[in-house]
């Protein structure tokens, strides 16, 4: 029996074949429709025994001929669409440049964050260079130098957070603890400059307490200005400006005397709002006064010489108090409650 005919046309259905398949999958069936162990050309070998022995080395020759050259074909057909699928691929994955990107979620600075940034600049504005006091400091600082007695009930274990610590010079003689007020600053800003000193001391504080309206950590400022001849006049000056420039110009300040160690004389200061928490339209938000002579001499200098305006105020106390900002409970500030937050 003649192969040779049956041969040549199944390397030419194959050629067509391989010439026509569009994916990777179409000639993977091809090969297995030819090349398989059940295909075509393995189906003609079988046909090998009825060749006369005179002419099957011819067509053993022409069907190894066939087979590889169907392979080669098959080989360069796998590698030239396996190239078109990567080029699809890549034309299908391209990223679009002009697609609107998405926006990831953006956080902002807590409350009292933008608070302590807010004060700082009103008062930079008007001279005054911002410091950070000691969260962590000696009772020199926080009471004694401040012409606070020994005696006075803020220097007890139930006002403040004292810590064990071992002291050496005078600064550090009593107690270490937990500073109550950022009136420790003006204390270290006396130690630390030279007159004229004109300071903002902002930062934590730490208090035994919480109700509506304190937590064990909150936030104060104190303002210092000293130098020769500062007065009174000054210190109403510069809360009018602070108040005029937080909460708006139609604000008033008033100041009611009052006592504080550090301070002589001593007042309270009051400002006008239509805030629930007012008293006759008139809400406390601070103290302030005339340095003490007994701080002043406390810090080297000659109080005959020198005078010095003060004052002390909450943090989130005056935030509080901002035009618009309705907020009742101040631990509400401390809660991380994102509904609360992200209001702002
Ligand atoms: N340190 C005082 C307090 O925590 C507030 C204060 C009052 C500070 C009068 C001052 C001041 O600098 O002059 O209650």
């Amino acid at each position: 029996m003649d192969l040779e005919p049956t041969l040549r046309a199944i390397g030419n259905q194959a050629r067509e074949a391989i010439a026509s398949a569009k994916t990777l999958e179409q000639l993977q069936e091809i090969e297995v429709r030819f090349l398989g162990r059940k295909g075509e050309l393995a189906g003609l070998m079988k046909e090998m025994a009825s060749v006369s022995a005179e002419d099957r080395p011819k067509m053993g020759a022409l069907a190894n001929e066939v087979k590889v050259a169907i392979e080669q074909l098959m080989s360069t057909a796998k590698t030239s669409l396996a190239g078109a699928a990567i080029h699809e691929r890549l034309s299908q994955e391209q990223e679009d440049v002009t697609e609107p990107g998405i926006l990831l979620p953006e956080g902002h600075l807590h409350l009292m964050t933008q608070a302590i940034r807010e004060f700082s600049e009103i008062f930079e504005r008007a001279g005054f260079q911002t410091v950070r006091p000691p969260e962590v400091d000696w009772d020199w600082f926080a009471f004694e130098s401040l012409n606070m007695p020994k005696e006075h009930p803020a220097r007890d274990d139930w006002e403040t957070f004292f810590m064990k610590a071992a002291s050496s010079s005078k600064e550090h003689e009593g107690r270490m603890l937990l500073t109550p007020h950022t009136t420790n600053g003006t204390a270290h800003l006396l130690k630390e400059q030279e007159p004229p000193i004109r300071a903002f001391s902002i930062g934590k504080c730490y208090r035994r307490q919480i109700d509506l309206t304190h937590v064990p950590m909150f936030h104060q400022f104190d303002g210092l200005y000293i130098d020769k001849g500062v007065n009174l006049t000054h210190l109403l000056g510069i809360l009018e400006y602070f108040v005029k420039s937080f909460f708006g110009p139609e604000r008033k300040v008033r100041l009611r005397p009052h006592h504080f160690r550090f301070t002589e004389p001593s007042f309270e200061v009051d400002i006008s709002t239509d805030s629930r928490m007012a008293k006759d339209g008139w809400l406390e938000l601070g103290g302030a006064g005339m340095l003490h002579p007994n701080v002043i001499k406390a810090a080297g200098l000659d109080p005959e010489v020198y005078s010095g305006l003060a004052f002390g105020w909450g943090v989130e106390r005056t935030f509080m108090m901002k035009e618009g900002l309705k907020l009742d409970d101040l631990r509400t500030l401390y809660k991380n409650d994102l509904r609360f937050l992200q209001q702002f």
